[in-house]
């Protein structure tokens, strides 16, 4: 009994100490920034361009409503749950969930996926910070060809010397200034850092994304030599169904992993901002809140960016090519020369670019935040001490991602995070959630102070369509892609060691997280370890 007392006065400590969100906007901010990023504009427009058009909205709905939304609830009820024990990591909140000493060294996972995705994600919001700049200068203004965008952008990233950049300094100044501003953001806490923040940059997005898309829509045919190359062709491009793809799996998977990639979810991040949640507070609207604005910035917005621009100036066919080489190729080598072509390219350049910018730093922010929350929490260390430990540790390690881009370093730490780890992760926190810790008790988390009715068909959905899902998909993932990828099928050899060191480097990363809570607990934890009822 006496322990008891021990045990709930340490928790209402702990739980009354932590920081809070100020305002209800600002938690729907906060993890709308949190959900909005570089997938919403770069990898979006691609993924449905290269997976059948509008007919990919058909799988990426349904996965929307039938993994995307159920998980977030899921995720900000595991959070809120864990805020109220004064726990704002997974470790923390599996430890309260199941009743079972590995519980905790599984929620290790939730705080490695986030951190391993923010060492590659920053480097490359970085990029769109010196594009912005390059823009407004009008640096690469005269390179008029795709492959001279192409060999910009490699000088600048020090895969290769030229005119352009003789080394990678320029890029490591832009990283430098982009990784200090999350530092200090991070740094000044929850509701005067991140909410703020979030609050600045959500309108901001959203109205520079207004601009670009009506700058868009009334490009009409901006070469008459070539009447076919137009706006309209560029929507029909991306919107018009190609039903076929529908029976092939990977246009399935790719509308699966954008959801998960979009909506932040599987990434330990989501469960972060929602423990600041007070225990009253809204989780089922605030949800729903969240993913509509995520939806909105990336299939309205998203959607009529990118590709309809590229199509009205390069054509379809050239377009078609860009796409399937990857979100960057369109982003990056495309859209510059587009902006040359354009009266005030320089102006709407800086506005792509730094809308890139905010909504990428904002998710960048949210992948920090839960070794921040661990670190405060589970190691008692002040938040501007813990910022500047997160800010080196993200430094130093994610120097093999910016001297190895050019060997794959990159490309094989996004399959094995960001796109089967999300996968992974989701599957286990479904299970702890809706089958250890019990589904009436999950529903009722989800559903305790909800702002509209939950409808409880929900309920069946969490509880065994979205695992099942959640296998069918992993199963298909693995082998359609996971086996080609351990084998480094189509690896160059001389890329080995760097995909090698790669998974080293995850691997390290995902123990060393495991020590770190097996450190918290054996020196925190002794008194707060449940007691058998
Ligand atoms: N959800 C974030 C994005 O879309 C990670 O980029």
């Amino acid at each position: 009994m006496k322990k008891k007392i021990i045990k709930s006065h340490e928790h209402s400590h702990q739980a009354r100490d932590r920081e809070r969100w100020k305002t209800k906007l600002g938690v729907v901010m906060a993890m709308s920034a949190n959900a909005v990023g570089l997938g919403n504009f770069l990898r979006f427009p691609v993924q449905c361009a290269a997976n059948g058009g509008g007919a990919f909205m058909i799988p990426y709905f349904i996965a929307f409503l039938l993994l995307g939304i159920p998980l977030m609830w899921i995720e900000w009820g595991i959070g809120r749950f864990g805020g109220k024990y004064g726990h704002g990591t997974t470790p923390g909140m599996f430890h309260y969930l199941w009743n079972h000493p590995v519980a905790k060294y599984v929620g290790a996972i939730g705080v490695a996926i986030p951190f391993a995705l923010v060492l590659y994600y920053t480097y490359i919001v970085s990029w769109t910070l010196a594009y912005s700049i390059f823009s407004i200068v009008g640096s690469y203004f005269g390179i008029e060809t795709y492959e001279g965008m192409v060999s910009f952008l490699s000088a600048y990233q020090g895969k290769v010397s030229n005119v352009y950049f003789r080394d990678i300094g320029t890029a490591y100044i832009f990283y430098g200034i982009t990784l200090g501003l999350m530092v200090w953001i991070l740094s000044r806490g929850i509701s005067k850092g991140i909410e703020m923040l979030a609050n600045a940059a959500i309108p901001l997005i959203i109205l520079f994304g207004i601009i670009l898309v009506a700058r868009v829509v009334t490009l009409g045919t901006p070469d008459p030599s070539f009447p076919e190359r137009n706006v309209l062709n560029g929507f029909g491009y991306l919107w018009n169904p190609d039903l076929k793809m529908l029976t092939q799996s990977k246009v399935w998977l790719a509308a699966t992993g954008q959801i998960f990639f979009t909506l932040s979810v599987g990434f330990g991040a989501i469960q972060t901002y929602a423990s600041y949640l007070k225990e009253k507070d809204d989780v089922v609207l605030s949800g729903l809140g969240t993913s509509s604005t995520n939806g909105f910035a990336e299939v309205i917005l998203g959607g009529s960016i990118a590709i309809p621009v590229t199509v009205a100036f390069f054509g379809l066919t050239r377009t078609q090519d860009i796409a399937a080489s990857g979100a960057f190729d369109l982003g990056f080598f495309a859209m510059p020369i587009i902006f040359q072509k354009m009266l005030f390219g320089q102006i709407f350049g800086a506005i792509w670019f730094f809308l890139l910018f905010l909504a990428g730093i904002t998710s960048s922010v949210a992948m920090a935040q839960p070794l921040m929350a661990f670190l405060q929490e589970e190691f008692k260390i002040v938040r501007k001490k813990a910022a500047l430990i997160v800010g080196a540790f993200i430094f130093f390690l994610s120097q093999p991602v910016i001297l190895f881009l050019k060997h794959g370093f990159l490309n094989e730490m996004d399959f094995w995070i960001g796109t089967l780890g999300l996968v992974v992760f989701a599957i286990i926190e479904v299970i702890l959630f809706l089958w250890v810790f019990g589904p009436k008790n999950a529903w009722k988390e989800i559903i305790a102070g909800a702002d509209i009715k939950l409808p409880r068909f929900f309920f069946p959905i969490m509880r065994y369509v979205t695992p099942v899902y959640l296998f069918i998909l992993l199963g298909f993932w693995f082998f359609q892609d996971g086996i080609d990828v351990l084998m480094m099928k189509g690896v160059p050899e001389a890329n080995y060691p760097y995909i090698w060191f790669a998974r080293f480097l995850l691997a390290t990363i995902l123990m060393a997280m495991i020590f770190l809570v097996w450190v918290a607990w054996q020196k925190r934890h002794v008194i707060q370890r449940r007691i058998p009822e």
